[in-house]
């Protein structure tokens, strides 16, 4: 009994409580304060509010709001630059007709200035606040100051602007305008603190310049949202005109706070959906991921990245940009290397503008000008910036690179010291210590974990198991992906990044625009079943070494068969090696060499399932952002046609990169894939193809040219009389020489041709010129 009385008594309340709160007539005297009621005045129908609207922790702003939608949505803010108000304010209608902010210190702002005394206030149904005078003629409106939203009724009148909040919970300024210029034309741009950016800037307008000077945006109590001129003609449509609805339903249209504006409505008790929108790329407003960050779409979503070298300024606010610790690395151009963000567009706000044949050549311009932080590359023209860079977005097929110089990491792993090269006695008792001290610490290390693991078997049995799968999850599994999401990821295979022996690539993003992938869609392969394609993939997938493509996924449903690689930026060695225009240097060349081949060694010594490359070549070697040489294909000689085999591997009489037991009919071994280094190797040490026939009658063929070249004693002439490591260069193309051996037993494996390579083993001379090329 006594809790229904309680009910009544709490209900009853209630209802008083919100009768008290509608104001249709607001006198003079009547006055707001966010924590004691009231703390908003109603309209009739109870739809809108005006007063102080919780925001933040403790904080209060002044506010129109729809007040019967379950997430209270603000259509105004009073002083956007600066909206909070802490607890202790009221808002105040005072007895001689001024509407003032007063704070606990006694200070007063007038919320409208330099209006006459008003002797009422409404809050009237249609979300406009209004001041009247005597006459009941209205003084002020909130209509007219519209901040980011307007609603049904309202107009957007000529020269007055909506900007963007800030934040969904934050109703300041935020970073959009729409702006209804004089000029006619509706636009759209981003605003910084600095300055009002102009419509230089605009990523939007309604292409209605010149249609006179008072032209408003209009809502109607449709939702047709439209342009008027000033004798009151339609002069563009923006929403579709819809049919009259009986006013039940409300719109408003706002300028999010991404940069689009949109309508909504909200029908009784739903909730707002999006009827229109500007556009429908979310990357499309100007700088929506801040100075040196850039906008990318995943699932039709905007994503924000960082420029190569730079990190997120704020993790939490990744639309506030990236920046990066400045460290110095003086002027000089070895210090530096340029890192390639290709398909990226930016704002062309360039010190100078050079015509440029190719990417290469305009990082170089930039790479020698201290004052060149980065360059954009498009149509030829290289125009060089400084930082930061702005409105940076992915669009797929663009051909605008935008390059971004950064302090030298790169092949710090890759040069190896050289090793001593006097004193081969000192060295050998050096060896020899060392090996007594391995042997007795490797005893010891014996003894102890044999005690160890004999004493702790039973704990070594429970724990493993578990720590054991986490790796496994980690590490080894493949993604499994849907044809679909394939699709999707690389945008309906629109991205044609390459074409090899196995089928096309395309490029792609997944996990929300963070990852960019190579998709590659087999052509060509054998009609297998699930279970050894599978298997196949579970051998690639297995595989881990820095110097390997990393395979990240498959896809088998079907008929299709795709496979999902890690993007490789920086294109094949086939772009890198044979570009006249910049050659890479020496030591790059060195350590490019030195990774492939332990690269291969992992594939033929390292991994649980050997593999037979069967495909090595320039095409097949891709360069990662630190330009680090890594080995793609491997592992897919197996899925090929049986009568495919002579065909993919590209040569037709010639001789190539393919071993001569491929035309003898006997069986492929590890060995094969050496010949084939021997010949890339090649390649490398001379920056030219295996074969030019624009050269000298003697130079044609690059293995019988270095062979002369060695046999004559004269090895400068293959690097042009390029200033490098002359030892170095010898035990190069002695390596070389020893790989393309005609008999396969003669040739060396990969552990040996690395360990020649590092110079950590002597190389004899190798045997004469083999008898191949006449056999065919
Ligand atoms: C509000 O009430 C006052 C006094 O009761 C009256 O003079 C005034 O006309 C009313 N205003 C409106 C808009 O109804
Ligand atoms: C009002 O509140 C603010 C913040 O809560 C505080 O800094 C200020 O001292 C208060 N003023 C008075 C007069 O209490
Ligand atoms: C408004 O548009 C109508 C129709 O296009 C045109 O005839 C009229 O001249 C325009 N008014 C002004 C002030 O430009
Ligand atoms: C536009 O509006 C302003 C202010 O209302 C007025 O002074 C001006 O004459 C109008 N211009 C035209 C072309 O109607
Ligand atoms: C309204 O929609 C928003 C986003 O679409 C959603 O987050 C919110 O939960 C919805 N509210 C209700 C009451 O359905
Ligand atoms: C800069 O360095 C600090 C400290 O080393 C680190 O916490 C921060 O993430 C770095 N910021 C960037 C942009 O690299
Ligand atoms: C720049 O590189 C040179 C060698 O090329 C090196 O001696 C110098 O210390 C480097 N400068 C900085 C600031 O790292």
């Amino acid at each position: 009994m006594a809790t229904i009385i309680l009910l009544f008594l709490l209900l009853s309340g209630l209802s008083t409580i919100t009768a008290q709160q509608k104001y249709s007539n607001i006198t003079l005297g009547s006055s707001l304060s966010p924590k004691t009621n009231p703390s908003s005045w109603l309209s009739p129908s109870g739809q809108f509010a005006f007063g102080f609207y919780p925001e933040g922790e403790d904080d209060f702003i002044v506010a129109i709001w729809f007040a019967q939608v379950p997430e209270k949505t603000v259509i105004w803010t009073y002083n956007q630059d600066d909206p909070k108000n802490p607890s202790n304010v009221t808002l105040q209608m005072t007895t001689d007709g001024r509407l003032v902010l007063q704070t606990a210190r006694g200070q007063a702002k007038d919320i409208p200035t330099a209006t006459d005394s008003a002797s009422s206030a409404s809050m009237l149904d249609s979300g406009n606040f209004v001041l009247y005078d005597s006459n009941l003629d209205v003084l002020w409106e909130s209509f007219n100051s519209p901040t980011d939203t307007i609603v049904q009724g309202q107009r957007l009148l000529a020269d007055s602007r909506l900007v963007s909040s800030a934040s969904r919970t934050d109703h300041s300024k935020g970073r959009f305008i729409l702006g209804m210029q004089t000029d006619g034309n509706l636009v759209q741009y981003p605003y910084t603190d600095t300055s009002w950016a102009t419509p230089w800037y605009s990523y939007w307008s309604s292409n209605t310049y010149g249609a006179g000077d008072n032209v408003t945006v209009n809502l109607d109590k449709n939702g047709h949202l439209y342009l008027l001129n000033s004798t009151g003609f339609n002069i563009r449509n923006l929403s579709p005109a819809v049919s009259p609805s009986d006013g039940t339903i409300y719109y408003r249209m706002t300028i999010d706070v991404d940069g689009i504006f949109r309508l909504y409505s909200l029908s009784p008790s739903d909730n707002w959906s999006i009827k229109w929108s500007s556009t429908e790329d979310k990357c499309e407003p100007k700088g929506l991921c801040g100075l040196n960050g850039y906008c990318t779409l995943s699932d039709q979503e905007s994503v924000c990245r960082c420029l190569p070298g730079f990190d997120f300024v704020n993790q939490a606010q990744r639309m506030l940009g990236c920046g990066k610790n400045t460290s110095e690395y003086g002027c000089e151009k070895e210090n530096y290397s340029m890192r390639l963000l290709d398909s990226t567009e930016w704002e062309d706000n360039p010190y100078a503008i050079l015509s440029s044949p190719n990417i290469q050549d305009c990082e170089e311009m930039c790479l020698t000008d201290c004052n060149c932080e980065a360059a954009i590359f498009s149509n030829l023209k290289c125009s060089k910036q400084r930082l930061p860079l702005r409105f940076g977005r992915r669009v797929i097929n663009s051909e605008s690179t935008a390059l971004i110089k950064v302090g030298n990491r790169r092949f710090t792993t890759t040069n190896e010291p050289e090793p001593n090269k006097q004193g081969k006695k000192v060295l050998s008792h050096e060896i020899l210590i060392t090996i007594v001290v391995i042997a007795i610490v490797a005893f010891i290390v014996l003894m102890v974990s044999g005690v160890l693991i004999y004493r702790y078997r039973v704990w070594v049995y429970h724990q493993l198991p578990d720590t054991g799968r986490i790796g496994l999850n980690e590490e080894i599994t493949l993604q499994s992906f849907t044809y679909l999401e394939l699709e999707k990821a690389t945008n309906g295979f629109r991205e044609e990044v390459g074409r090899g022996s196995f089928g096309t690539v395309f490029k792609g993003v997944i996990s929300n625009g963070e990852r960019i992938i190579a998709v590659k869609r087999l052509e060509r392969v054998v009609d297998e079943g699930e279970r050894e394609f599978r298997t196949e993939m579970r051998v690639i997938g297995r595989t881990h070494h820095k110097n390997l493509v990393r395979l990240l996924g498959y896809c088998h449903e079907g008929s299709n068969r795709l496979l999902v690689y890690e993007y490789m930026c920086n294109g094949s060695l086939e772009n890198f090696l044979f570009k006249p225009e910049k050659y890479p240097s020496w030591d790059e060349r060195v350590g490019i060499a030195l990774n492939i081949a332990r690269g291969i060694l992992y594939l033929h010594e390292e991994c649980e399932t050997q593999i037979i490359h069967c495909d090595i070549k320039p095409q097949n070697i891709l360069m990662d952002e630190f330009f680090c040489a890594k080995i793609s294909d491997f592992g897919l000689a197996k899925l090929l046609k049986p009568d495919q085999t002579k065909t993919f591997t590209g040569i037709r009489g010639t001789r190539g990169y393919v071993a001569p037991e491929w035309h003898r009919n006997l069986p492929i071994t590890v060995k094969a894939d050496v010949y084939s280094y021997g010949i890339m190797l090649m390649e490398i040490i001379c920056c030219r193809k295996k074969l030019d026939t624009e050269l000298q009658e003697d130079e044609i063929v690059l293995s019988d040219w270095v062979l002369q070249c060695f046999e004559e004693g004269d090895l400068g002439k293959l690097v042009d009389d390029e200033v490098v490591d002359k030892k170095r260069l010898e035990r190069m193309v002695k390596v070389a020489l020893w790989c393309i051996q005609d008999d396969p037993a003669l040739r060396p494996h990969m552990k040996k041709v690395v360990l020649m390579l590092e110079g950590t083993i002597e190389i004899p001379v190798p045997p004469g010129p083999s008898s191949f090329l006449s056999s065919i």
